[in-house]
């Protein structure tokens, strides 16, 4: 039997590392295998990881949640109710937008599920998905897993990644039907400006358009950049799906707690198919997550944390001959011009080799990514680590030769 032939087509160029080498950090047991050798891990979209980091008062919610013995069970698949009331109080002094959390709100079990869900109720077979490239890249493969088709719209760094709604224009067809937006974008950064969002919402009305976007990096913008909400924009609240996601500014992500938000009609299908395409939410990472958004202070820590270590690795990579940056607007990570150098993925593997350190291909982020490397500065509690490990990364490139 050839069980390639019974494959659905969504899933026809996806590769676990099994049968073929898969260097993508988050694919099969990449990470523990080159942990396993004693190669720093700078591929991760993990807050500090692989150090020990929860804050205190959430450690305490979570241990004392765990002795009620109430986490032996389900949780609605909807989520907690609690810990939506509080979300929505935050996102309602975030962005304005008066959400009502019995309605609005969805808890996931982490946003790339949630991801994922929001956009099944929308693809069906054959439907246009326009994607920016670079950007995260499940949102390269998620339309084709749903039978849709992906639709890539390139952005460039002489534009500041800025989204050339000309080049969303020139792919529309009959077919297009939704926009799916990383904001902040992984891995440029970039937190789209109103100006820019509110160009590309009137081209999502103009033609009849649904949005997915994902926030999962909204409390990581750094001084001097807006976080400005889509869905928050004339328009764009019937239409738009949001994602959040705990794992990046709360530096939870091992938790697995993210939020759906979207106007009621659209929520109604949500409700009615969340138990099954996600099941339910872990119940004791929910009641502890209610305590992180009680007291939120150790958020701004982190933010701070991330600038001082974006503007290290700022200055590290930009003294190093024919590799470029620019300084980054959010996030944890450096995204790192070293084309003037070799191949991307040549570099990736002269770093493993010469510097003990993994990063990412720029290539993974989609076509518009080749030639960058991304690379994580946010993992480490210690910010000495990551700026000796940033060190240990310039001077390879610095030594590189082709
Ligand atoms: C842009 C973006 N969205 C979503 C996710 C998924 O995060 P989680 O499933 O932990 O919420 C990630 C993780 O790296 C991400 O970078």
């Amino acid at each position: 039997m050839n069980i390639k032939n019974k494959i659905a087509r969504g899933y026809a160029d996806v590769q676990g590392g099994l049968f073929s080498s898969v260097e993508k950090a988050d694919v099969g047991d990449v990470v523990s295998r080159l942990g396993a050798r004693g190669i720093d891990i700078m591929a991760w979209a993990d807050p500090f990881f692989p150090d020990p980091s929860i804050p205190e008062h959430i450690l305490e919610a979570y241990l004392n949640a765990l002795k009620t013995g109430f986490p032996a069970h389900y949780t609605m698949p909807i989520g907690n109710t609690q810990l939506k009331e509080a979300m929505a109080k935050k996102i309602t002094k975030d962005c304005g937008i008066d959400v009502d959390p019995n309605r609005n709100l969805l808890v996931t079990p982490g946003s790339d599920s949630g991801l994922l869900f929001a956009m099944s109720i929308f693809v069906d077979y054959e439907d246009e998905v326009l994607v920016h490239s670079p950007s995260y890249p499940s949102n390269f493969l998620n339309p084709k897993i749903l039978g849709g088709k992906t639709v890539v719209v390139p952005t460039y760094a002489e534009d500041n990644y800025r989204l050339n709604i000309d080049e969303f224009k020139k792919r529309l067809t009959s077919k297009t039907k939704m926009v799916l937006l990383t904001n902040p974008n992984n891995p440029t950064g970039t937190s789209y400006t109103k100006e820019n969002l509110e160009e590309l919402a009137k081209f999502i009305i103009e033609n009849d358009l649904v949005a997915v976007v994902d926030q999962a990096f909204e409390d990581v913008v750094f001084d001097g950049h807006e976080m400005v909400t889509m869905a928050s924009i004339e328009g764009m609240w019937e239409r738009t799906i949001t994602t959040y996601s705990v794992s990046k500014g709360m530096g939870l992500s091992g938790f697995r707690v993210g939020f759906l938000m979207a106007d009621d009609h659209i929520m109604d299908i949500l409700y009615g198919s969340a138990v099954n395409f996600i099941g339910a939410t872990n119940t004791a990472a929910q009641l502890a997550v209610i305590e992180a958004f009680k007291d939120l202070s150790f958020m701004e820590g982190y933010r701070q944390k991330h600038m001082r270590r974006a503007k290290y690795a700022y200055e590290a990579f930009n003294s190093v001959e024919n590799v470029s940056m620019d300084l980054m607007e959010s996030g944890f990570f450096s995204w790192v011009n070293v084309s003037k150098l070799d191949s991307s993925a040549n570099i990736v593997n002269y770093l493993m080799e010469s510097a003990k350190v993994m990063v990412n291909d720029g290539k993974n982020y989609g076509e518009y990514g080749d030639g960058y490397l991304r690379i994580i500065h946010g993992v480490f509690f210690d910010d000495q680590k990551s700026f000796d490990t940033i060190d240990r990364i310039a001077n390879a490139l610095r030594k590189f030769k082709k």
